[in-house]
């Protein structure tokens, strides 16, 4: 190469770096620039996808994403959390036959408002001594009162979560009413019998997000380290605020939301709310299934928390995709006693 072939070569990229647009992509946003995610420069004049906020740089998980154990494992544990105690044995001895039934809480969890009924939420709780691990796993909501009452309370109001930032009231006061319903009392004996065991912590639908905050609240009251806690939802809805969602990707390696193409829950309620303005976030990692979810299908393990590169990319939004996760269908496979796939 000539000296001077190799100048026109390198002086753009000095060029280039001179304005910075090699900043990586938070050193690039705190000098209140966009990040490029087409062409991963900081502040292209041209650019279609722009990152504006650090939650969504780009970024691999800390934890391997698993598709065998989530459909061998986890999916039971779905199941489980939707079905009642017995047939959640059943879900256990079909697919996990060490894992042994602790309890169920079941409460009534609804709003006192006078214009709807009362709703139920349940839990179960499990133990698995061989491979020492402890499992929550929640319920979804039951038929669309319930969904109807989580849009309704969308729009009226959020509570203090710790001092991490703010969840949605619905989410937050039904997990009250668990955990003062038992389940604190319930996993306080559990890490006190089993103290160095894993806690996997599951749900799909409702049951995501109170997975979500179950497992932050075990972590803010002290009783699980967080490199003790795995986290995988299916179907979730946004639970918090973008300083929830921030301080649940410092705080747990192991954390996946699962979304299934169409699925219209991961969207509700919108990014851009128009009534309340604090935009609601997804805390990471997406893996999105933008297919049926049978056995071998391909997923995407999304580089950005709530971005522009998976589910919301889907404007064309389907209740179907919401109940149907791997292949199964999630209204029913609890209470058949999650038959084992074959
Ligand atoms: C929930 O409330 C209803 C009506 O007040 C009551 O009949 C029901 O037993 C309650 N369920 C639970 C689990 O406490
Ligand atoms: C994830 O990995 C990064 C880079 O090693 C590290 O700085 C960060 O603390 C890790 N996050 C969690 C929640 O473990």
């Amino acid at each position: 190469m000539t000296p001077r072939f190799l100048f026109f070569l390198i002086f753009p990229i000095i060029l280039l770096q001179s304005v910075g647009a090699f900043l990586n992509c938070e050193q690039c946003l705190s000098q209140g620039k966009h990040y490029c995610a087409d062409d991963k420069l900081c502040n292209s004049a041209i650019c279609l996808n722009k990152i504006t906020k650090s939650i969504n740089c780009p970024r691999t998980p800390n934890a391997t994403y698993d598709d065998v154990e989530a459909r061998t494992k986890w999916l039971p544990l779905f199941g489980a959390g939707a079905t009642n105690a017995k047939m959640a044995q059943k879900c256990f001895d079909n697919n996990w036959p060490t894992m042994k039934l602790s309890t169920r809480i079941l409460v009534n969890c609804s709003d006192p408002s006078p214009i709807l009924p009362t709703t139920e939420c349940a839990m179960i709780t499990a133990v698995d001594t061989s491979q020492r691990v402890l499992v929550m796993t929640f319920r979804a909501t039951v038929g669309n009162t319930q969904l109807g009452e989580e849009i309704l309370n969308y729009f009226v109001a959020k509570k203090k979560f710790f001092d991490i930032g703010y969840i949605f009231e619905f989410f937050y006061d039904a997990y009250v009413s668990l955990w003062r319903g038992g389940l604190e009392t319930e996993i306080r004996n559990l890490k006190y019998k089993y103290p160095d065991y894993e806690l996997w912590v599951t749900g799909h639908s409702l049951g995501a997000a109170l997975a979500s905050v179950g497992a932050s609240w075990v972590v803010k009251s002290g009783i699980f380290r967080p490199e003790r806690v795995k986290l995988m939802t299916a179907g979730q809805p946004r639970t918090g605020d973008y300083d929830y969602a921030m301080w649940h990707q410092n705080t747990f390696a192991y954390s996946f939301r699962l979304v299934h193409a169409h699925d219209v829950v991961p969207h509700v309620p919108f990014q851009e709310e128009i009534v309340d303005k604090d935009k609601m976030w997804h805390h990471r990692t997406e893996i999105w299934y933008n297919n049926d979810m049978t056995p071998g299908s391909p997923y995407k393990i999304c580089p950005e928390a709530d971005g522009l590169y998976c589910a919301n990319q889907q404007l064309d939004l389907s209740w179907n995709d919401h109940t149907h996760y791997f292949n199964t269908d999630l209204d029913v496979y609890g209470d058949q006693g999650c038959p084992k796939k074959t």
